[in-house]
């Protein structure tokens, strides 16, 4: 671990900036990398150069950079504690990247089912950035020889690929270079529906905005999409095994017992077989009391970019001095060092 942490063990992970960030991206991801700060030498990244693996309207890539170092800020994550940084401003990054590229085997990339989901019939006509896309999130952790890396379920298949290009780097160039980093699977149970469909991820991808609550929602906004959230006929089962045909019951208790702390259980127990509407009127009060302070501190973070600036800054600066050390271990070890 770098000179200056405590810590023996090292966690990475990465949010994209490609749009506004909902209670999904909040419950699902940053509010679990909070803890982690204890624990391990921690870095958050904004993943600006996995946006533009689909087009990114330059001038608004910057603001929602600011978006979500912000929200990690507001969230908890301390600028102390741990290194939050853009990709971009530390090289080593892409450097290494291309080298794994070079370690990766194309019918490793076409299983990957995100990029076919992305791509769908378009395959021809996305970038060559999106299919490359997993041996640059590879990179973002192994430039820092990170032990563990906290991803959402659907990330999974992708921390595989980063085990499998660990394992033929340090075979074929017979070194111990990198650890086998491990997955921290983010609780299942923060796995936020939208508001529409219970069948369906909140995603920022919606065409309906009331699918979602974004951290930027005013407190009578969250209100109003609570309240039209789509909801059964009948009251709030009376067992949990009914729970499982009931997902937009399934996806309001999760959503209260996220916010508030609460183990799922207890919250089921205090509204099975009422109304729905006893349970929304308690949900807004839970989700504003969580979101209106993250959104507060992120609205004058997003103000002074003098401070996020200087955040970010120190952050790239902290992290490329981990980097640059790996990258020269790699540069040695592969023969591309500068003494011939
Ligand atoms: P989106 O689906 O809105 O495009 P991203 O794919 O950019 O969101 O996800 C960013 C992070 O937020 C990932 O770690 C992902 O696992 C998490 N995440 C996104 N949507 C949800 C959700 N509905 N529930 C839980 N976590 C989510
Ligand atoms: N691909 C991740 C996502 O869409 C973001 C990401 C990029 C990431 N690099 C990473 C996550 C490194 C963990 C570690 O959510």
């Amino acid at each position: 671990m770098s000179k200056e942490s405590k810590f023996s063990e090292r966690v990475l992970s990465g949010v994209q900036p490609t749009g506004g960030l909902h209670l999904g991206n909040y419950l699902g991801a940053i509010k679990n990398f909070v803890p982690l700060q204890q624990k391990f030498e921690s870095l958050f990244c904004v993943v600006d150069l996995h946006a533009i693996t689909v087009w990114q309207e330059p001038s608004e890539l910057v603001s929602k950079k600011c978006e979500v170092a912000a929200a990690f800020i507001a969230s908890g994550i301390d600028p102390k504690k741990s290194i939050i940084f853009n990709q971009s401003q530390v090289p080593e990054h892409t450097q290494l990247s291309w080298i794994l590229n070079c370690v990766a085997r194309i019918g490793w990339l076409n299983r990957m089912t995100q990029f076919k989901d992305k791509a769908g019939k378009n395959r021809e006509n996305v970038s060559v950035g999106l299919y490359t896309y997993p041996v640059l999130m590879a990179s973002d952790i192994l430039i820092y020889k990170a032990t563990h890396v906290p991803v959402g379920e659907d990330q999974k298949q992708h921390l595989e690929l980063a085990r499998d290009i660990v394992l033929k780097f340090n075979n074929d160039f017979k070194r111990e270079v990198f650890p086998l980093p491990k997955p921290i699977i983010m609780d299942n149970a923060a796995r936020i529906m939208s508001l529409r469909d219970g069948t369906k991820k909140m995603s920022k991808s919606d065409i309906s905005e009331y699918s979602r609550i974004m951290l930027t929602d005013t407190d009578d906004e969250i209100a109003k999409k609570i309240k039209k959230a789509k909801t059964d006929a009948m009251p709030l089962p009376g067992t949990k095994k009914e729970l499982e045909n009931m997902p937009e019951a399934l996806n309001l208790l999760t959503i209260y017992s996220a916010c508030q702390d609460e183990e799922f259980d207890l919250v089921f127990d205090k509204y099975h077989g009422k109304n729905f509407s006893e349970l929304k009127i308690d949900l807004i009060d839970v989700v504003i009391n969580k979101i209106s302070p993250i959104r507060e501190e992120m609205s004058r973070l997003t103000t002074d970019k003098k401070y996020l600036r200087e955040i970010l800054d120190v952050g790239s600066s902290r992290a490329k001095k981990i980097a640059a050390d790996v990258l020269k271990e790699v540069y040695e070890v592969t023969g591309l060092n500068s003494n011939i």
